[in-house]
């Protein structure tokens, strides 16, 4: 690669790009221009623009931004959508603030991601929290209506329920009742669909939320569509007039006053696009179904087909070691979206080929394990934090999430125990990633030395 200032930007995604034969993670393009993008990615530089008389202004639109709206609004059938340029995140971020006041009570998933938690602060929400039962495998499912409709019924001040549907693991229950229900009384349902931007294109998929009724979808395109990473949209259902605004209107305040041309010219190919190869979705469950069966006696990794999960996330368990799986796939160049202590979670989009599952097969076929990469250095320096193995009975100054996908793990204030402690060694052992809202170094946690 030409790399004549020697940074060290493109000399990192070089070595990737060098390493990566198989990409089953986000985002949805995989990493293969699609041709109908060819004039996006050959002008990136003259189509970088800001907001012009010849151009047009994303928050208000009144030329080709409005046309292309107008079109995305069919796509998703809904209300209105908006294009966002700062991800789900703010999306979500915008839904919750947006029409909720401080003090109000939301109902949220043990389970939803972090920027769920971090709208319940900026917005100085109450939070009521529904537990989730967990998959067999130790991962968690989305909890039944009747279980919503229990907590709804006891609680009566509960002002919105927020979803995240389907699942990081691909699960989606049903939300139509739940979505009347909610309806009905004033409740506000916002779903986080970041993960189910395709359910409009098949019938193989579940209704997607704005169809079931809700009021609100969040969709990252660039997790299952062949859009550019941080773009994503947002969908009005059922909402008012005077709601929309104040969603519209935290929209503004959130997300940047400059936002890409190019983020937005991917936005509106990408939806043009999955309607263009709608029907590869069918061609894609073949390929996946027969991967699976192929799998059925695998010696190395069990994998169930199950008519509840969107067929297009692979969950793959391995039958020895999680970890040396990984690297022994990386090794061969196939990238997983993420792990947990039992399961592989793979993104297949209709990017995807024949020939890519055929050679995931025959690595899994082939599988001869080899150590992992070395484990973690015990002591580094770190001017915030304390080496977690001496944080037993100590209060937590930070929230702790796991990433992907995103789920709080610890909360700021949880007393640290001794399975806390054991637990984040066994997550390092596995090399499940962490963020921290404070400490950077994974060895380190930010606690109260005095407790
Ligand atoms: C369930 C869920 N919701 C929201 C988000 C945030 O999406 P984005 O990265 O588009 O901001 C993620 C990202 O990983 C996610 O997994």
């Amino acid at each position: 690669m030409d790399n004549p200032l020697r940074s060290p930007i493109l000399k990192g995604l070089e070595e990737y790009q060098n390493k990566s034969k198989l990409r089953f993670h986000m985002p949805g393009h995989k990493g293969t221009l699609p041709e109908e993008f060819n004039a996006l990615a050959e002008n990136l530089y003259s189509f970088d623009v800001t907001e012009l008389d010849d151009t047009d202004d994303l928050y208000y639109p009144v030329s080709f931004l409005a046309e292309s709206l107008n079109d995305l609004k069919k796509d998703r059938k809904s209300k209105e959508s908006f294009y966002l340029v700062n991800g789900s995140t703010v999306g979500i971020l915008s839904s919750v603030m947006g029409l909720l006041d401080p003090g109000d009570k939301i109902l949220i998933e043990s389970g939803c991601h972090k920027s769920v938690h971090n709208a319940v602060k900026l917005g100085r929400l109450k939070k009521v929290v529904l537990e989730q039962p967990s998959h067999k495998k130790g991962f968690p499912l989305p909890a039944s209506e009747e279980k919503i409709f229990e907590i709804l019924e006891e609680d009566k001040d509960i002002k919105m329920v927020f979803l995240t549907r389907p699942n990081y693991y691909g699960y989606a229950s049903d939300i139509e009742k739940l979505a009347a229900y909610c309806s009905e009384r004033g409740i506000y349902t916002i779903i986080d669909e970041a993960h189910g931007s395709h359910f409009v294109y098949s019938s193989l998929f579940p209704k997607s939320a704005v169809e079931s009724g809700c009021s609100i979808s969040i969709n990252s395109f660039h997790k299952t569509m062949p859009s550019f990473t941080q773009t994503a949209v947002l969908n009005i259902g059922s909402l008012n007039e005077e709601d929309i605004q104040r969603v519209r209107s935290m929209l503004l305040m959130l997300q940047t006053s400059s936002p890409s041309f190019l983020f937005i010219a991917s936005l509106d190919l990408s939806f043009r696009y999955m309607q263009k190869y709608k029907e590869k979705f069918l061609s894609l469950k073949k390929m996946i179904d027969l991967f699976l069966r192929k799998l059925e006696n695998n010696i190395h990794i069990s994998a169930e087909m199950d008519s509840e999960k969107d067929f297009t996330r692979i969950l793959l368990y391995p039958k020895g070691n999680v970890i040396d799986m990984l690297s022994y796939l990386e090794k061969n160049g196939i990238y997983a979206e993420m792990h947990d202590e039992n399961t592989i979670v793979l993104i297949s989009t209709i990017l995807d080929e024949e020939r890519d599952f055929n050679r995931l097969y025959n690595t899994i076929e082939n599988y001869k394990r080899s150590p992992s990469i070395s484990s973690p250095q015990n002591k580094i320096h770190d001017n915030i934090g304390l080496p977690f193995l001496e944080c037993e009975g100590k209060e937590l100054l930070e929230d702790i999430y796991i990433y992907p996908p995103g789920s709080l793990y610890l909360e700021k204030g949880t007393i640290l125990e001794k399975k806390h402690l054991v637990e984040l060694a066994k997550f390092r052992k596995q090399k499940i990633r962490l963020h921290k809202s404070v400490s950077k170094n994974d060895d380190l946690l930010y606690v109260n030395i005095d407790k």
